[in-house]
């Protein structure tokens, strides 16, 4: 059985694979994205730890000069009507020695640090000359993973409190999430917009499954706002509709800086800069995005200084911080325990993306609902930081219990378990190989 989900896991690897990058999924998502390479990277060092530093350095290779890097490195080789929005929508001027059109502006949240730790680990138990060759990666990515956090934590703490703010949904990764609505009433949507362009997701994939047109003129217009400011992120708050801490994206930033402590040691540099920067950002995140009241971590709007009401996946990831103080992770261990998120040992299932209970609860739509298993593969490796090791381990079979029953989906129906979305998904496969027993 193990043999089965390990070999179908490869062959969607080896499928997506495009010479240089890989692909989340062949038809709806065509070009190479950011977190996802991350995830990827992980379970690719098992079987190519050459593809998973591969993947990684064309991913930096993109990376802007004032240290971002893109939510999505456009492929060349594939066509502008492939992916809305893509290369003409974006119009990113050529940098770094790079052709016009290449990326997005986008951000997503900064779990490389993380990937090439656990890249390196795995690759160097291979042998010498894939320690060398993961030394030589490791040294290369070092200095460009600590640009991207100067980025994230310089020009994008736009609240001025020592958390990065995301300026779209899509930089959260959780793109429709309940997290945003409040935050996006605001954001103007503009109809007209969607009867300009074409959404190509809906040429391969459900409308019942993916954001509503409503969502999308709003996403699109946040873009067509960053454009006009050229990507430039000065004095965002005066002008921009969306300007948000999320919980889970700082989480991440967080647990960055951990492992760019232990990639630091590797490399003969100085590990302290970045542990006090990880204690830093946790004790912002429990400063300002912890609700007393609620007993829960919720993404905060830094226009309007308010936490979103909505109970959401997003506000359990800071349990993925080692420096997190018990009773904060006591509490979201509550929470993911409680019917709001049934752990397996309720519902047989891993966790859902937002609260079960809640009215506008969707068992269909995106981040509305659906069960994803990179959320679960990072609360999973929270739970074991924290020694809750008997429900890391209900949660690491529930997760293969749930790809090996539907396929390596994009995310499952947190009902009854069915694949939704794109059917080879790269981070799916790639992670499953990371849960197998070894
Ligand atoms: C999409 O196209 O749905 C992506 O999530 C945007 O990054």
């Amino acid at each position: 059985m193990s043999a089965e989900l390990w070999n179908s896991a490869v062959r969607i690897l080896d499928q997506n694979w495009s010479g240089d990058h890989m692909v989340p999924s062949r038809h709806l998502y065509p070009h190479q994205w950011s977190w996802d390479t991350a995830f990827i990277a992980v379970g690719l060092a098992y079987v190519n730890p050459s593809r998973a530093w591969r993947d990684l350095r064309t991913l930096f290779e993109a990376q802007w000069p004032d240290g971002r890097v893109p939510h999505i490195v456009f492929d060349p080789a594939t066509a502008e009507g492939a992916y809305f929005p893509g290369p003409a929508f974006w119009d990113v001027p050529a940098y770094a020695g790079r052709p016009a059109r290449g990326s997005t502006a986008l951000v997503q949240p900064p779990l490389h640090a993380v990937a090439a730790w656990e890249v390196y680990r795995r690759a160097t138990a291979h042998g010498a000359s894939c320690a060398r060759e993961s030394a030589e990666r490791l040294a290369w990515l070092y200095p460009r993973l600590v640009r991207q956090q100067e980025y994230l934590l310089g020009r994008r703490d736009a609240g001025g409190d020592g958390l990065a703010a995301i300026v779209h949904p899509w930089e959260s990764g959780l793109d429709n999430s309940p997290a945003w609505d409040r935050a996006m009433a605001a954001v103007p949507a503009d109809m007209e917009l969607m009867r300009r362009f074409h959404r190509r997701d809906l040429d391969v994939a459900d409308a019942a499954h993916r954001p509503t047109d409503e969502d999308y003129a709003r996403y699109v217009g946040l873009v067509l706002s960053y454009r006009e400011h050229r990507y430039d992120d000065a004095g965002l708050c005066r002008w921009h509709d969306f300007v948000v801490e999320c919980p889970a994206f700082n989480a991440i930033l967080g647990a960055a800086e951990v492992a760019l402590a232990r990639i630091a040691a590797e490399l003969g540099e100085d590990p302290q800069p970045h542990r006090d920067r990880a204690r830093q950002i946790t004790d912002a995140i429990v400063r300002l995005l912890w609700d007393p009241e609620t007993a829960t971590f919720r993404a905060r709007d830094v226009r309007t200084g308010t936490l979103t009401p909505a109970r959401t996946v997003a506000g359990l990831l800071p349990l993925i911080l080692p420096g997190l103080p018990a009773r904060y992770a006591e509490a979201i261990m509550a929470e993911v325990r409680s019917e709001r998120f049934g752990l397996p040992a309720r519902t047989g299932l891993p966790v859902p993306s937002y609260d079960r209970t809640a009215p506008d609860f969707d068992t269909l739509r995106y981040w509305r609902g659906p069960i994803w298993v990179n959320i679960n593969w990072l609360l999973r490796r929270g739970m074991l930081q924290h020694g809750f090791r008997g429900e890391a381990e209900d949660l690491r079979r529930s997760i293969l219990r749930l790809v090996r029953r539907s396929g390596h989906y994009e995310y499952f129906h947190p009902k009854n378990g069915e694949g939704i979305g794109a059917a080879a998904f790269s981070w799916t496969a790639a992670l499953s190989l990371d849960l197998l027993p070894g």
